[in-house]
């Protein structure tokens, strides 16, 4: 199958999934909050980190069926960490995905519960996934999620982020806050499709590469496109980086420098894939990543 055709079909079983662990069947009383969760869940994201999640364990020989409830749960803490980033006492934006806010339509504090309830949503259906995996399996898998989303991973990228406005980093800080803020959960995605995929140490080791250059690439292309992009294909307020005064790698590195990064660790990422038998997905995935602008 082509790339193209593949990737929609990807997104296609992950959207049916998330409907599927984000309905409001046991409601009493409290369906605002799902309006407000599946406003931002359903509002055309990328869906990167499951696509990953569904990807490696195809790579690795599995029936894909059994990462569906995780690399739902990857999207549902990463949309939970976009509600929350975009919020006043954060990044305050106004524009996530094309749409107006999650805060702009429901208010702050239904913005919070909904970034709340899709974390926790997120590890219910990582843990009762409604498919035969062994316990530990399923342990590991969620494990690796929790890990990547606190205070080690994407919320501790979150503080540093936060923390260091208004003042540069060193290319090596600034590797360590990329590396928590988005590479945590992009590794997560990564190893979760390995781990129910079954794969073997060496996969494991070389899948780590993949992620980290791939994640690093995303980010910083990220950060282009936060100056090159336009709003109206980003979906999101270009110039933010500008207005909260971020440290980020085109204001320490200078853009033409950030385009090399990008090619170079999309390079890199493509060579760490020989561990794996058809890769023809993941390389295509990479390239197209590397030349996207939204
Ligand atoms: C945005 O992530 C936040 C970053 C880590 C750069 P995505 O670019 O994957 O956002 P969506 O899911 O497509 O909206
Ligand atoms: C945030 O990075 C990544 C998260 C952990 C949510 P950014 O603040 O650069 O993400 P965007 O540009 O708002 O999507
Ligand atoms: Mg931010
Ligand atoms: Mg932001
Ligand atoms: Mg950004």
């Amino acid at each position: 199958m082509k790339f193209d055709e593949q990737l929609s079909e990807d997104i296609k079983v992950v959207e049916e999934t998330l409907k599927k662990h984000l309905s409001c069947e046991e409601a009493r009383g409290q369906e605002n909050i799902y309006d407000a969760v599946k406003y931002s869940a359903f509002a055309g994201g990328k869906r990167l980190r499951p696509v990953l999640t569904i990807e490696f364990c195809r790579a690795c020989g599995a029936d894909i069926q059994s990462a569906l409830p995780f690399a739902a749960a990857i999207e549902m803490v990463h949309t939970y960490s976009l509600i929350h980033d975009d919020l006043p006492c954060m990044d305050d934006d106004d524009l996530r995905r094309g749409r107006p806010t999650n805060h702009k339509v429901y208010g702050e504090a239904m913005a919070v519960l909904a970034g709340d309830g899709l974390l926790n949503r997120a590890f219910e259906t990582a843990l009762q996934p409604g498919v035969p995996l062994p316990a530990e399996t399923v342990l590991r898998a969620a494990t690796a999620l929790a890990r990547a989303s606190g205070m080690d991973g994407m919320i501790g990228g979150q503080v540093i982020d936060m923390e260091a406005e208004g003042h540069m980093l060193s290319a090596e800080e600034l590797q360590n806050l990329q590396d928590l803020k988005t590479g945590a959960l992009i590794r997560a995605a990564v190893q979760m499709g390995c781990i129910v995929g079954g794969a073997d140490e060496k996969q494991m080791a070389a899948a780590d590469v993949y992620a980290s250059r791939l994640g690093l690439a995303f980010q910083i292309q990220d950060d282009i496109l936060d100056i090159e992009g336009s709003t109206e294909t980003f979906g999101k307020p270009v110039g933010s980086d500008a207005e909260n005064r971020k440290c980020t790698y085109p204001s320490l590195l200078g853009l033409e420098k950030c385009h090399t990064l990008v090619r170079n660790l999309t390079q890199e990422a493509v060579e760490a894939l020989s561990a794996f038998g058809d890769t023809a997905f993941l390389r295509a995935l990479a390239e197209s990543l590397a030349t996207r602008d939204h």
